[in-house]
């Protein structure tokens, strides 16, 4: 297929593609669900302990942090690095800037003024 074709097609996708869909994720998005998933989602995923948390504190609308369209980059940076409530810190040496940037976008893929995690 030629490349102009191919382009059509990812627009396409990227304008059908609804937010939930993994087409419509960006490369470092997607990076950033894998790691999300492989770091945070053992007390962030639906049954977590910080969901459940996080509902109390914040209603369903904002229990599930890869469901959120308020999280903004700064936000998420201070939570990660100085920990929020009893959320534990991670240390660049267990996490590090590029994949706490990439887990980032994705978690502020809903919310467009959420900042730049770069
Ligand atoms: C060991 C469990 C645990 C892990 C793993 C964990 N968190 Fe948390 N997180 C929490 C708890 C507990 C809270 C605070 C909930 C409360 O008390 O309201 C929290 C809160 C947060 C908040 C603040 C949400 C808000 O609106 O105040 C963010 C952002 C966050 N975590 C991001 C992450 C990210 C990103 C990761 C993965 C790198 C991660 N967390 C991994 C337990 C965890």
């Amino acid at each position: 297929m030629s490349r102009p074709a191919l382009l059509a097609l990812a627009a396409v996708a990227a304008l059908t593609g609804g937010a939930a869909s993994a087409q419509s994720l960006t490369a470092v998005q997607a990076r950033g669900k894998a790691l999300f998933e492989g770091t945070c989602v053992y007390c962030h995923g639906p049954s977590g302990h910080a969901t459940g948390l996080l509902r109390r504190r914040l209603g369903d609308k904002d229990a599930l942090l890869a469901e959120r369209t308020n999280l903004t980059a700064p936000y998420i940076h201070i939570a990660v690095r100085r920990g929020v409530m009893s959320m534990p810190t991670y240390r660049r040496a267990e996490l590090s800037d590029a994949d706490l940037a990439s887990i980032t976008e994705y978690l502020i893929r809903l919310n467009p003024g959420g900042g730049s995690a770069q």
